[in-house]
C-alpha cells in the first residue's frame, strides 16, 4: 500500500515536528517527506537536517506563489501538510489548489483565545490574565481565517493555582507533542485507505 506523505510547515523551534519526526520514524505507512520555513533561521530546519529530511526555506515571493507552493507539494507527493508554529496565512489561492488535507495545532481551546495575534505565549498570558479554570490544545483543518477552520480534536487540562504563564505553557506543549503526532496518524491512516 502506498504510504501517506507529510510535510510540516512552521517558522519556529519545531518541538512538535520534532515529536512528530520522532513518532513515525519507524513507521512505513506515514513518511515526514518535507520540512518547510518561512524563516531561514528558523530550528525546525536544523531539526529536520538532523534526520536528513529535506529542509527547505521558501522566500516570501515563494509563500505567496499558490501555484508554485502547490507545485512542490506535489514534488514531494504531499497528502498531508501539518503546521506546527507556522507564522503566516495559508494563502487563500493555495488551500484552493492543493488537493490534500493542511492541519493546524493551537495552544488553547478554540474558538477562545484564536485569531490573528493570538500565538505563541500570548495565549497562554491571556488565559491566566482572565484566570480561566482550564486550557489545553485544539487541532484543526486550516482554513482561510485564522484559527477558524473545522475541530478535529481538543484536549483539556486543568490549570492549578498558582500557574502562572510559562509553566502553562509547558504543560501545554506537553499535551502537543503527544497528541498531534497521533491525531495524524489517525487522519493519515484513514486517508491510506483511499490512495
Ligand atoms: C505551539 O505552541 C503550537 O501550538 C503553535 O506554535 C507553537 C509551536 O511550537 N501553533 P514549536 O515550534 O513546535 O516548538
Amino acid at each position: 500500500m502506498t504510504p501517506v506523505r507529510i510535510a510540516i510547515w512552521g517558522s519556529g523551534s519545531g518541538s512538535n515536528s520534532q515529536a512528530i519526526i520522532d513518532y513515525f520514524s519507524n513507521d512505513p505507512e506515514v513518511l515526514v517527506c518535507l520540512v518547510l520555513s518561512d524563516n531561514p533561521d528558523a530550528y525546525i530546519l536544523k531539526r529536520a537536517e538532523q534526520v536528513h529530511i529535506p529542509a527547505l526555506y521558501i522566500n516570501e515571493k515563494e509563500r505567496k506563489n499558490p501555484e508554485w507552493l502547490n507545485a512542490l507539494m506535489t514534488e514531494y507527493g504531499i497528502n498531508i501538510i501539518a503546521l506546527a508554529g507556522y507564522m503566516r496565512m495559508v494563502s487563500p489561492g493555495f488551500l484552493r489548489c492543493f488537493r490534500g488535507t493542511i492541519l493546524n495545532i493551537h495552544p488553547a481551546l478554540l474558538p477562545r483565545y484564536g485569531g490573528k495575534g493570538m500565538y505563541g505565549m500570548r495565549v497562554h498570558e491571556a488565559v491566566i490574565k482572565n484566570k480561566e479554570k482550564e486550557s489545553g490544545i485544539t487541532i484543526h483543518r486550516v482554513n482561510d481565517k485564522y484559527d477558524e477552520g473545522e475541530i478535529i480534536f481538543q484536549k483539556s487540562l486543568a490549570i492549578e493555582p498558582g500557574w502562572t504563564a510559562e509553566i502553562l505553557g509547558k504543560a501545554v506543549l506537553q499535551l502537543e507533542h503527544f497528541w498531534y503526532p497521533r491525531i495524524i496518524e489517525k487522519i493519515a491512516k484513514k486517508l491510506r485507505e483511499t490512495l
